[in-house]
């Protein structure tokens, strides 16, 4: 206890150096301030004022380029210049996520997201091969299928409701959700027309009650939170989450171990050809393989995974791909150019009748800036936390081991000096040379550095296909200005306002 008392003490001596706001509460740190008044219980709303507050915190402290604030014992410093963010990302050793992501462990346990040391190394090297381009190349087939019951789904709306759809975001959703199933689980989910998931649901709620136990210090402890109403609801989630899981890995299981029974060839051994198979492997199988062959691989271990990958495989694009659909809708010379584009490389006759090749991806260099650009001014992943092991060395300012580093997207992504108007949608920045001369670390959506995103080409994949498809078919029209729709950055950032649009399908 006094060892405590001392390095806190410690800690709180050297972190008060690093620019930032004065401590007047020692039990909620600045979190009354900067989410004003979070005693009042104000939902929701407590992180969207905590969020606002970081906002406005990184233009105050702009000159210094850091800041630091407490939230309860813990001292946070915030990162939003490349500089500084590169330090950070581009270490070998900062690699051990910040403490508040243990709040997730109910639901992702310590999969590969949330894990940290050899079993990260281990696990980060397992799955890998499971996002090899080849593997990825053999997933646009399924793509497309689910796309084809996407572009069905929206022609029926031109049909029945004059085009108009009233949110676009859970269809996408849906459609991402069942991507991810059949590719890397290899389960054909069909969400897209067995509406109404209670697993859809139940991510997004766990988001929200997520954030509002982080910024709540004394619900911190399980047993504590078990008590409360927010509480018994995130454990009942958990059960929805979970159970959805469970059967997505043993229906794969009784289907893998049927294929080798009728098959009569082992899928574990380890022969040369089938190492070169399990290299290759995709995700859920590699996973089973696995457990097969090392029986401390539980299915324990599988779940944490296949919980981390179904949320971040699915969540994160449907996002992305919902705020770029609103802002090419907002702008028409945008989507002419998109239109020209796809028109030059289906030469322009036939509508959505020919499959997409990874050719054709590769040739779409200006839809591939529209949704870089989208992912700069809504960065699915708001924010990184790391922990510090060792001291660094900032800008001049020491940063002491123990302190949590927030690295927030949103705003670095806004930097003025390396995005002029940066509230501007404009895909060229991405084509012209202002892409090649800025710094490195200004445009991080998939974070950098030995723990970036391993999904990151899965993604790029997912969006264009689906974005190419929707845009062959359809020209598309927002029907709701930008500062209509609000901005909820929880644990990915998501529209809090239906995104309407309108669908009016393109004769060619
Ligand atoms: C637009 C889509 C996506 C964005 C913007 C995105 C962004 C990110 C970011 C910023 C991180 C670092 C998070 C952190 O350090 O806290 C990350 C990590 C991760 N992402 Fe993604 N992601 C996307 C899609 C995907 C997909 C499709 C998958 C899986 C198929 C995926 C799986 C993961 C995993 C497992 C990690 C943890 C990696 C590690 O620590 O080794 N992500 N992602």
């Amino acid at each position: 206890m006094l060892r405590t008392l001392h390095n806190y003490e410690c800690l709180r001596r050297v972190t008060t150096l690093i620019p930032g706001i004065n401590c007047q509460n020692p039990v909620l740190g600045n979190l009354d301030i900067i989410t004003c008044g979070i005693n009042k219980d104000a939902g929701v709303d407590a992180y969207q004022a905590f969020f606002q507050a970081l906002c406005g915190l990184c233009k105050i402290f702009e000159k210094q380029r850091i800041f630091r604030f407490w939230m309860a014992f813990e001292p946070i410093v915030v990162f939003y210049k490349p500089e500084t963010v590169e330090t950070i990302l581009s270490s070998n050793t900062v690699l051990t996520k910040a403490r508040q992501y243990d709040l997730l462990s109910p639901w992702l346990g310590y999969g590969l997201l949330t894990s940290g040391g050899n079993k990260w190394r281990l696990r980060r090297k397992l799955l890998t091969p499971s996002f090899h381009f080849r593997i990825l190349e053999d997933f646009l087939p399924i793509m497309s299928e689910h796309l084809i019951v996407f572009v069905d789904l929206m022609r029926k709306q031109t049909l029945v409701n004059n085009g108009i759809v009233d949110d676009i975001t859970p269809y996408i959703t849906r459609c991402a959700l069942d991507i991810i199933c059949e590719t890397a689980m290899g389960i054909k989910m069909d969400s897209q027309i067995h509406l109404d998931s209670p697993y859809v649901k139940a991510i997004h709620q766990t988001g929200e009650l997520f954030l509002l136990r982080m910024l709540r210090p004394w619900l911190w402890n399980d047993f504590i939170y078990r008590q409360t109403p927010n509480g018994k609801k995130f454990f009942n989630n958990m059960d929805i989450l979970h159970g959805f899981t469970d059967n997505v890995i043993k229906e794969r299981k009784r289907e893998l171990l049927d294929e080798i029974n009728r098959n009569d060839k082992c899928f574990i051994t380890n022969n040369e050809t089938n190492s070169d198979h399990r290299r290759r492997q995709a995700f859920l199988d590699s996973l089973l393989s696995e457990h097969f062959r090392n029986p401390e691989f539980t299915e324990e271990d599988i779940r944490e995974e296949v919980d981390t990958f179904m949320f971040e495989g699915h969540d994160t694009t449907s996002m992305a791909i919902s705020w770029t659909l609103h802002l090419i809708g907002r702008d028409q010379s945008v989507q002419d150019k998109c239109h020209q584009e796809l028109d030059t490389i289906f030469d322009g006759t036939d509508g959505d009748r020919r499959p997409l090749t990874m050719n054709d991806l590769r040739e779409m260099k200006y839809l591939e800036a529209c949704i870089k650009e989208a992912l700069r001014l809504f960065p699915s992943v708001p924010f990184i936390g790391r922990q510090l092991n060792e001291d660094i060395n900032i800008n001049g300012h020491s940063v002491p081991k123990g302190v949590t580093c927030l690295l927030f997207l949103y705003q670095l992504h806004r930097d003025p000096e390396c995005f002029p108007q940066p509230e501007v949608y404009r895909p060229d920045r991405f084509l012209d040379r202002e892409n090649m001369t800025r710094h490195p670390f200004a445009y991080v959506p998939f974070s950098a550095g030995p723990r970036n995103c391993i999904g990151q080409k899965f993604a790029l994949l997912e969006e264009k296909a689906l974005l190419a498809t929707i845009l062959r078919n359809f020209r598309i029209r927002s029907l709701d200005t930008r500062d209509v729709i609000k901005v909820a950055p929880e644990m990915v950032i998501r529209p809090k306002t239906p995104i309407r649009m309108e669908f009016v399908s393109r004769k060619l």
